[in-house]
């Protein structure tokens, strides 16, 4: 199975998980990155990020060599903002197809609450949220790395033994 994790991260969360789920699957990794780093501090860090995704922005990101339908599996590992997608994923998605990859995601919040972003994300993907596998984890970065090792092994094993037949 060729799998891939995309992952876009502000500030290193979902960063370290989709790092250990691709090792966990032998995928490879590809990380979105936008030519305007957000801020990371304050309040300018949640007006910016917020501002783009609530209004579904695609800001400009570094080229990135990556075909989502060569794959069996592409993992998209992003954090909530604003309730939706963070921004960069957009501009990964847009103008990409996914073909008949199938799609998983990985989504970090503060809240734990996913669905909002699972929605907005189905809503681009064109794929119905029952369908895309999703692990949210509520501040990945403050859970014990046993618990989160756990998570991410489980999820690798829901992923690679479904991979044969309908997600
Ligand atoms: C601009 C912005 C908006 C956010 N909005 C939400 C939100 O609506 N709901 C939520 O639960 N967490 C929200 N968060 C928190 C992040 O989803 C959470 O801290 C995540 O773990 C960050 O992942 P990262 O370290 O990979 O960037 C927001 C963070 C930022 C920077």
């Amino acid at each position: 199975m060729r799998s891939a994790v995309v992952f876009y991260s502000l500030e290193g969360n979902t960063r370290s998980v989709a790092n250990q789920l691709a090792k966990r699957l032998g995928a490879e990794v590809f990380e979105v990155r936008p030519t305007k780093a957000y801020p990371t501090k304050g309040l300018a860090k949640f007006i910016a990020g917020g501002k783009d995704s609530t209004f579904g922005k695609a800001p400009k990101i570094e080229p990135l060599e990556m075909d989502p339908s060569a794959y069996d599996l592409v993992v998209l590992a992003l954090p909530v903002w604003a309730g939706k997608a963070a921004a960069p994923i957009n501009s990964f998605i847009e103008g990409r197809t996914f073909g008949k990859a199938k799609i998983a995601l990985v989504i970090a919040s503060a809240s734990g609450d996913a669905s909002g972003c699972a929605r907005d994300l189905a809503g681009k993907l064109g794929r119905a949220t029952a369908n895309m596998p999703t692990l949210s984890l509520k501040n990945p970065g403050k859970m014990g790395a046993d618990e989160l090792a756990t998570q991410v092994d489980d999820f690798a094993d829901r992923l690679q033994h479904s991979a044969g037949g309908a997600f």
